[in-house]
C-alpha cells in the first residue's frame, strides 16, 4: 500500500458560513435536494428572513465543504426565531452525526445570539431525537403539513402565530 493511500483523511471541522462557501454550498444542497428545492415552503419563508451567516454551521473535511446548516432570521409572533434549513450532508458522509452535530452547534449559536427558539420545516422522526417538537401554533406564510412544522425553544416558551420578517 502506497503512502499515500494509507494517509488517514483530514480531520472534520465546523465553522460559520463565509462568503466564498456560496458556490460549494449550492452545490452540495444541489446534490442533497435536487431540482425540487426551490419550491419548498421553506424557500417562501428565506425569501424575507435576513441569512445569518455567523449562526450558519458547515462541516468541512479538510478544505473540502461536506455539511451546511444554515440559519434565518425571523419573528414568530412578537418572538425573534432563528429559522433553520436547509441542512444537508454530503452522501459520503452520513450517519456519523455530522447533521446532528450541526443542527446542534446552530442551536446553542443562535441560543447565544438571544434567539427564543429554532423553527425548521422537516422530518420529524429525525429532528425529535434532536430536541425538537411539533409546534401547532406556528402558522407558515403557505400550505404546509403541520407535522413537519418543529420548534426547539430555550426556556418555557411556546411559540405562537404567523412567521414573518424580523
Ligand atoms: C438528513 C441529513 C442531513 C442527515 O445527516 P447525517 O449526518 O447523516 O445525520 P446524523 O448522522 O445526525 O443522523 C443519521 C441518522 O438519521 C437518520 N435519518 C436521516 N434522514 C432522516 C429522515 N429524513 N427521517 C428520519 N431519520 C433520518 C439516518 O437513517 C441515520 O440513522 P442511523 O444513525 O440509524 O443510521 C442527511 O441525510 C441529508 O443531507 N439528507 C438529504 C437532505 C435532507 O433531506 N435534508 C433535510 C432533512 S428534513
Amino acid at each position: 500500500m502506497s503512502a499515500e493511500a494509507s494517509a488517514p483523511p483530514p480531520a472534520l471541522t465546523y465553522r460559520s458560513e463565509r462568503p466564498k462557501d456560496g458556490p460549494a454550498v449550492e452545490a452540495l444542497l444541489d446534490r442533497a435536494f435536487g431540482p425540487g428545492r426551490f419550491v419548498k415552503i421553506s424557500e417562501r419563508v428565506r425569501e424575507f428572513a435576513d441569512f445569518a451567516s455567523e449562526l450558519t454551521v458547515c462541516a468541512l473535511r479538510g478544505e473540502r465543504l461536506v455539511g451546511v446548516c444554515r440559519i434565518w432570521r425571523v419573528r414568530v409572533g412578537d418572538e425573534r426565531v432563528a429559522f433553520l434549513g436547509p441542512l444537508a450532508v454530503d452522501p459520503d458522509e452520513r450517519s456519523a452525526g455530522v447533521g446532528a452535530e450541526m443542527v446542534a452547534r446552530a442551536s446553542a449559536a443562535a441560543e447565544a445570539a438571544g434567539e427564543a427558539g429554532v423553527l425548521l420545516v422537516g422530518d420529524e422522526p429525525y429532528f425529535r431525537k434532536l430536541g425538537f417538537a411539533i409546534a401547532p401554533k406556528v402558522r407558515m406564510p403557505g400550505p404546509v403539513d403541520p407535522r413537519r412544522v418543529l420548534t426547539r425553544t430555550f426556556g418555557d416558551l411556546s411559540l405562537e402565530g404567523a412567521v414573518r420578517p424580523r
